[in-house]
Order: C-alpha cells, then structure tokens, then sequence
C-alpha cells in the first residue's frame, strides 16, 4: 500500500531553507524509481515571507494550491474573475491575514490596487476555464487567457524578478499517437476543432513562457497537468468524475461516451499540489508531466464510482464527443529524475474521499 500521509514527508532545516526528504517510498521494493526517491531531496525555496500572485485561486486546483502556500507561511494574492470558480473555494482562507483575494479579469490589465503593486517572488498562473463544457461556453475567454493573460503575467514574472509557474495540460498532446506521453512528444492536436480553443491556447502560453524564458531571462517552470480531480470540483462542470459522481449520488444513468473503453489517468488533487510545489521550489524549466500513470478505462471509472457510491445506477453509453482523446497516460520520468515526485494516493482513495464531499454538500 502507498503512503498517503504527507506526514510521510520529512520535514528538516538546512542553510536557511526547508528540505523535504521523501522517505519509506520504495522502501518496500516498489520501483526502482522508488528507490532512487529515497536520496532525493528537494529544497523548500518558496515559502515563509514570500510574496505569490496565484491567478485562477478561487478555482478547483487554485484553492488547493492556496491552502498549500498559506500552510508554507507564504503570503497568497490570489486573483479571480469567478468565471468558472466560487468565493465559497476559499471560504476558510479570506479572513486569513496573509490570504489576499482580488476579484479581476486577468486578461485584462491588473488593476491598480495596493495588494498587486509591491513586488512578488512567485507567480503561479493557474487561472483558465479547463472543462469539456467550458470549451464550447467559453471560447474567446479561454483564448484570452491562455494569450494576453499569460503575455501579461510573463512582463510582470521579469520585471518582478519572480519565478513563473504555468499551469498547461495534458491537452497539448491532443489525441496523443504515443503512449504514454513524453515531454518530447509533440502532441497531435486538431487546431480548428471544438478543444482547440484551450489546447492552441495552452501551447501558446508555453510558447510564451519559453520565449520569455529565452528572450528576457524569466525564470520559469511549465507543469503539464493530466486529469486531476478531488473536493471542490463544479458538480456540473462537465468533466467525468464530477458527472458520474453526481449522477450515481441521485442514482441516474451513468453517461459514459463512446464505448467506454477510452481511458484516462486519473491523479488526486493532493498528489498534483505537491508535483507543482517541487517545481516550484525546483529551478526546472520544463515542462513537466505531472499526474499518475494508474490509467483506467471511462467504464472501469465510472463502474468504481457506483460501487463507492452505494449507488443502484447503471452505466448508459452516449455518443462520443468530437476530438475526445482515446489514451491519456503521462511519461513520469522527468517528474521522478527532476522534482522527485512520487504520486500517492490511488484511485480508490481518491475516489472515495471526492465520493463522500460530494455526498455532503
Ligand atoms: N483539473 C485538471 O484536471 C486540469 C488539467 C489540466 C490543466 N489544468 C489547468 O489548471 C488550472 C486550474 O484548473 P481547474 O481544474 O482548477 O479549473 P477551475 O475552472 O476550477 O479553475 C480556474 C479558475 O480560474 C478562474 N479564471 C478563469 N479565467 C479567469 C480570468 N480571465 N481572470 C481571472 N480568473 C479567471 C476561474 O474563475 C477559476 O476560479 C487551469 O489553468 C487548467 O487549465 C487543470
């Protein structure tokens, strides 16, 4: 059984700045990348005292990269427009007094106000509209903010002198012909199709981040996220673990596309968090895969899913939607030989601790 307590992170002074130590993983002859975890160790750079101006904060994977920073003593301006996130994400930081939330459309120029002037150490651009539905509601938004966004945030990274994390996707790879997918595959992406809007927008923004790593000297790091999912999710927000969640919760038909046998990578939310902080903390350029390599079939998902419900519904196959990708698996291997990182939660678990939040909203 994997270790999920993040206790499990040893946690030591040294020269002035956090070491995290990843220990036990391996230890019981898992892997061989297992084993060399249990000599990596991984400087805490970013933490007490430091400035970070985290965009999309109030959204699913932002509140959780929120939680994490302010946990680390860092001091979090957190920049939303709510588009696709809520208040109620960050409920339990707003009155913190090193939790700043600054409502505000971050393709636009940002607004002159006193928590966005003084200097940042960090930028963590993470806001984006990121779901199927999303796609179809929210093209131009998206485009904006995966350009005039990410362009904006970059001038500020270099005259900040910060480093700039940005959060792109597995969806740079499209409907990948490689499996799984390397951090050197180029991706197979339909540039006019329905996903395009958010696939050619992230490209573009690692475009943009490279550029301005090139051209101006910006220290930064690209995390490809693959299929994250975990508490705070939208019920509604289109993406599978949230609709056959709610749909087994109220014992309605499981809508699977296709023929179910697609499959995805399915990664908790925790174990994503900590891949983005080790690079954060890391001077890795990227990108970087960050996700686990546990990859199951949309009938498989949702069959788990019923189960942990205690669910009567069954599973209804739907028509497939356009461009949906049939494998999504991440290539490891740079995460583990670069950041350490080591996914820890599985499925079950995950599943499991999502199933009951759901449950009690
Ligand atoms: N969750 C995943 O599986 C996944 C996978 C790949 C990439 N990502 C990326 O991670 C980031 C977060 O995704 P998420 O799943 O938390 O989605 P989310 O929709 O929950 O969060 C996005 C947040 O950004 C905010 N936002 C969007 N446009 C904005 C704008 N113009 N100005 C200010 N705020 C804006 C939204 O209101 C929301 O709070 C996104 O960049 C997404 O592309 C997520």
């Amino acid at each position: 059984m994997v270790p999920t307590n993040p206790d499990k992170l040893g946690v030591s002074r040294h020269h002035n700045c956090k070491i995290n130590t990843i220990g036990g993983v391996g230890a019981r002859g898992r892997s061989p990348a297992g084993v060399r975890l249990l000599l990596m160790v991984v400087a805490q750079r970013y933490g007490e005292g430091h400035r970070i101006l985290l965009t999309g904060g109030a959204g699913f994977v932002g509140s959780h990269l929120a939680d994490a920073l302010i946990e680390r003593g860092a001091h979090v301006v957190a920049v939303d427009n709510f588009i696709t996130g809520s208040k109620d994400n960050v409920a339990r930081l707003v009155d913190h007094p090193r939790f700043t939330l600054v409502e505000a459309d971050v393709s636009e120029p940002l607004p002159p106000v006193e928590p966005l002037s003084a200097r940042f150490d960090a930028i963590m651009h993470f806001a984006s509209p990121a779901s199927p539905t999303d796609f179809e509601q929210l093209p131009v938004e998206i485009l904006r903010v995966g350009s005039l966004a990410t362009l904006q945030l970059l001038e500020r990274a270099v005259a900040d002198g910060a480093r700039f994390i940005l959060a792109s996707t597995s969806e740079a790879y499209g409907d990948p012909l490689v499996h799984p997918q390397p951090e050197t595959y180029w991706g197979n992406v339909n540039p006019i199709g329905i996903r395009s809007v958010y696939d050619e927008a992230k490209r573009f923004s690692e475009a943009a981040t490279m550029g301005y790593h090139r051209g101006r000297g910006a220290d930064v790091g690209i995390v490809r996220i693959f299929n994250t999912y975990g508490e705070r999710m939208r019920p509604d927000d289109g993406r599978a673990i949230p609709t056959f969640i709610t749909q087994a919760l109220r014992g309605e038909p499981i809508t699977v596309h296709g023929s179910g046998t697609q499959t995805r990578s399915i990664c908790y939310v925790s174990d994503l968090v900590r891949g983005i902080l080790l690079l954060l903390d890391s001077t890795a350029t990227g990108p970087i895969n960050c996700g686990t390599e546990h990859e199951m079939t949309m009938l498989e998902l949702a069959n788990t899913i019923v189960r942990l419900s205690d669910s009567t519904s069954r599973v209804a196959l739907i028509a497939r939607t356009a461009d949906d990708p049939e494998r999504r698996r991440p290539d490891l291997t740079k995460a583990r030989e670069l950041l350490g990182y080591e996914p820890l939660v599985g499925p079950e678990e995950g599943l499991a601790r999502t199933v009951a939040y759901f449950k009690a909203r």
